[in-house]
This record gives structure tokens, sequence and C-alpha cells, in this order.
């Protein structure tokens, strides 16, 4: 069965490898962020809050304010040769940040090679800025005798920055776990002879075992050189456009359809622990391979679940299971509780999964709001602001909330906790607040809206003048390039 993970791929890389030691995926295909998972969610964001650039700048936690040390001690007794370049990049000159991004992707890195197959194949998607202390990571936890290629793939973008080259390219370092004669490696999308070729050979079957470099040609390539030659390392694959992008940092699917249809068989199992939109997950399914998929983001779960049913329809959904996701009662009750994912997750799924909106990066004490969602009114944003409460509450928490949401001028209030929380006392507080309604509606809707974690779990949600709500709108085009520079400042 297909799966869908809800986390850290870190948690669910150890559980993995845990219940099957030997090893049992044939391709992992990675395409981490440069920067920390928030960065992620606010490119959805649209409204037109006074206090959005203030947002941008909370949201922009980088690597150097996780703390990478303990995930280096624990590298220690894992791989020392690993640990030991990991403590010694501290030394040149690479900002902290950059050295815990590395130790970061290290550890992953250091499970992902435990959970391929002995005849597996690993592609890490990443750009200049990093993949060559990446590719040192790599080579010691995969050997470098198993590297196969870095490919680059090649794509325009809006030009930007006019006193250097412009940078229009992404590397894709593929290694295998061993060198075993049974790893899958199909030659596909050969490309085509050069002119050169065609004018002194023409069409015909070139059977001299020379190339038209006057190189001598491996044997296996002699057959094939009538159709084509074999795929070189330079792709040339245009990125999805912004206006057809569901996510920002989407990659494009022929990109995954190559590298799945050349390193796996129909039937086979290939991952992405860190999915995004689930680009690897929509192509494994139309190659008919397995799949297993994971992100840290609600939003991204959502995203690949709508992604999945537009394009297989409602059939699709009983071939994959979610793991991670409150799905009834008693687990909400437990993400609440911070069983597994900590409390604040369990805001981010009320918020993000169950309402769609977008969460608040200054995560407040009591006295705040928790996120928000928009909706278009006549063209304008409205705001409904959302206080989400996973344990005990009472009128004056109400009350709190009615104030934040009077002084943030929000249309909308929305308070969300678990039934049994709800008295009649703050009942009636909603209640007094009246209505958020326009003269030229025949609806009217509370300003202040109570609702439950059950309701939400039965389907319910917030109650709003149907238009679409517009917090997922279209990410804007972003010069990934530039930004990983902020890694080294
Ligand atoms: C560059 S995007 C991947 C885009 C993807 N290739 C696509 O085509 O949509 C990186 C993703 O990694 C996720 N992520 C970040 N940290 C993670 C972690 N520790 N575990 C799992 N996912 C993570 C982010 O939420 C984001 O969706």
């Amino acid at each position: 069965m297909n799966k869908l993970y809800f986390g850290d791929c870190l948690d669910v890389l150890k559980k993995l490898h845990n219940d099957y030691p030997q090893g049992f995926i044939d391709l992992v295909y990675i395409d981490p962020p440069f920067n920390s998972k928030r960065n992620y969610n606010i490119l959805f964001e649209s409204a037109d809050l006074k206090d959005t650039k203030a947002q941008k700048e909370a949201f922009a936690d980088t690597w150097s304010n996780i703390s990478y040390k303990d995930t280096l001690d624990e590298l220690k007794d894992l791989d020392l040769d690993l640990f030991r370049f990991l403590e010694n990049l501290d030394i040149i000159r690479i900002s902290k940040s950059a050295v815990a991004y590395l130790t970061t992707m290290a550890i992953r890195i250091y499970y992902i090679h435990k959970v391929l197959k002995d005849t597996g194949s690993f592609y890490l998607h990443c750009d200049p800025t990093m993949s060559h202390y990446l590719k040192i990571v790599c080579d010691l936890i995969f050997d470098n005798k198993n590297f196969r290629n870095e490919i680059i793939w090649r794509y325009r973008k809006w030009p930007s920055g006019n006193r250097q080259f412009q940078r229009n390219h992404d590397c894709i370092l593929f290694f295998s776990k061993t060198g075993s004669n049974d790893r899958v490696f199909n030659k596909v999308d050969l490309m085509d002879r050069t002119a050169s070729t065609l004018k002194r050979f023409g069409n015909q079957k070139i059977v001299s075992g020379y190339d038209e470099f006057g190189n001598r040609l491996p044997s296996e390539m002699k057959d094939e050189t009538s159709e084509g030659v074999a795929r070189d390392d330079t792709w040339d694959i245009g990125r999805v456009p912004p206006v057809k992008q569901l996510f920002p940092t989407q990659k494009p699917e022929a990109l995954l359809s190559r590298i799945i249809r050349a390193s796996t068989n129909e039937g086979d199992l290939v991952a992405d622990f860190f999915c995004g939109c689930g680009t690897t997950v929509t192509a494994a399914e139309q190659l008919k391979r397995k799949w297993i998929g994971v992100d840290i983001s609600h939003l991204a779960i959502g995203l690949i679940e709508r992604r999945l049913k537009d394009g297989y329809g409602d059939e699709v959904r009983k071939k994959y299971e979610i793991d991670g996701l409150p799905k009834d009662l008693a687990s909400a009750i437990q993400l609440a509780q911070g069983v597994e994912f900590g409390r604040l997750k369990f805001q981010d799924w009320v918020i993000e999964t169950m309402i769609g909106g977008i969460h608040n990066p200054k995560k407040t004490a009591d006295g705040g709001w928790d996120g928000y969602i928009t909706f278009d009114y006549g063209g304008k944003k409205e705001i409904a602001l959302i206080e989400v409460k996973s344990g005990k509450v009472n009128v004056n928490n109400m009350r709190e909330f009615i104030h934040v949401v009077s002084k943030q001028k929000a249309d909308l209030g929305v308070f969300v906790c678990f039934a049994k929380q709800v008295t009649k006392p703050m009942l009636l507080a909603a209640k007094e607040e009246g209505y958020y309604h326009k003269d030229d509606w025949r609806d009217k809707f509370d300003k202040i809206q109570i609702l439950t974690v059950e309701a939400l779990l039965n389907g319910e949600n917030i109650r709003i003048p149907q238009t679409q709500t517009s917090t997922f709108k279209t990410a804007e085009e972003k010069d990934d390039g530039i930004d990983n520079q902020k890694l080294f400042e």
C-alpha cells in the first residue's frame, strides 16, 4: 500500500529503518529545502495583513536557529567520518547556518542509505551553493565509488543579476547504494545523434564502434546508435510555469519521470522524504510504481491529496494510507496533548489542514491569535482570525480573543476548542458580538464563531460567504539561487 506520512522525515526514516533493517526501497529522490520548512507556507499567503512584512521576517528562520549540536552528537555514534567532516566545517569559512543545514541533511541521508535496498538508487536535488558540500556528505555515506552522476538540470527563468552569469541550473547527485550488477538502470530518453554524426553516417546503423569524435563506443552502445545515443547528464527541462504552480518549489513531472523510469521498473518502490506538493508521488503513480511520500507541512499533504484526486479520481484514495494526521477524536486529542508532534502542531493541523488557513508565525502565549483565513468579497480581501485551544478554556479566553479580533480590525473571529470545553457564558459572549453582514447580503454570519474539533472532524468549517477562499492562491515565482546565498551571510 502506498503511504503519505505527515511529519519530520527523520522520525519516519528511523521508524522505517527499525521496521525494515535490510532496506526495502528501490529509489529515493529528495529535494530538500535550503531553508527551514516554515518559509514555505507564507508563500501561499495573499492576505493584505498590515504586518505582513514583519510576518515574513519572522518566518525567515534560518538553519542557524536550529540547534544542530545534538544531531552532531548523534552522528558521532553512527558515523565517525561524517561527524569529523561536519565538525571540521566549523573551521573553514562557511556560516554556522550552512553547517547546521549540512548536519541536518547528513543524518537524514545516513538513514536514507539504510532504507534503500542494496540494488537501490539515490538522487539528491540541490543547487550549486551547497552541492559540493553535499557531495562529500554523500561520498562518505554511500562511498564515492558508488557515485554515478552529477546531473545538471538546466532551465530558463526570469533574468536576474547583471554582474555575473545567470544561475540557470540545479544539480542532482545520483548515487547507487552498491555497485551491484542487479541494480536497475534503464536507458531512457535517448538523445538524437548530432548533426555531424548524421552528416557522416546518415540515419544508418553505425557499426564501426566509434562515435563521431573517434572515441571507441562502449559495447552496449553500439546497437543503440541507430535509435540515438545514450542520454547524457545535462537535462534541458522547462520549469513549472508560475501560473501552473501548486507549490513554489514544485519540480516538473518530466524530470521525475525520467529519474523514475531510469532507476526503477513497474511495481518498484519509490520514496520522496521531502515531497512538497507530491511531484514524485504523482509521477510514480502515473508510471505504475509503488510510492512513499513524506512532508512536514500539513499544507503539502493537503495539496498532494488534492493533486492525486484531480489526476486519478476518488478511487485513488483507496490506494494509499496517510500516517500522522488525526482522523478521529482520539488521535486529535493525542495530538493536542503533544503525544506525537507537540502542541503547536495541533494548532497547525486545525488551522492549515482542517480550516485551510495560515498559522501566525509569531507564536504567542494567550492573548494573541493563532492563524487566519482570507476570503474575497467584492474584490477585497476579508480576514477571519483563528484562535485554537487544545486544553481547558473559559469565558475569559473568549473575551480576550474578541478583544484581539476588534483590535486587529478583522472581519470575523473563529474560536476552536474541544466540544466539552464550550460553556454557556462562552456562547453568550460570542453571540453578543453580532453578525458579519453587508447590506446586499441576505445571509448573516456570526462575527465570532465557536467551532469544535468534533465539528471539524465531521466536515463542518468556518461559516463565511460562499466565495473561494484566497489563502491558497498560486505562489509567486521565487529565485532560489539568490536566496541560498543567505546561507553564507
Ligand atoms: C523544495 S520542497 C519539495 C518540492 C517537491 N519536490 C515538489 O515538486 O513539490 C521541500 C519540502 O520539504 C518539506 N520539509 C522540510 N523539512 C522537512 C522535514 N524535516 N521532513 C519532511 N519534510 C520536510 C517542506 O515542507 C517542503 O514541502
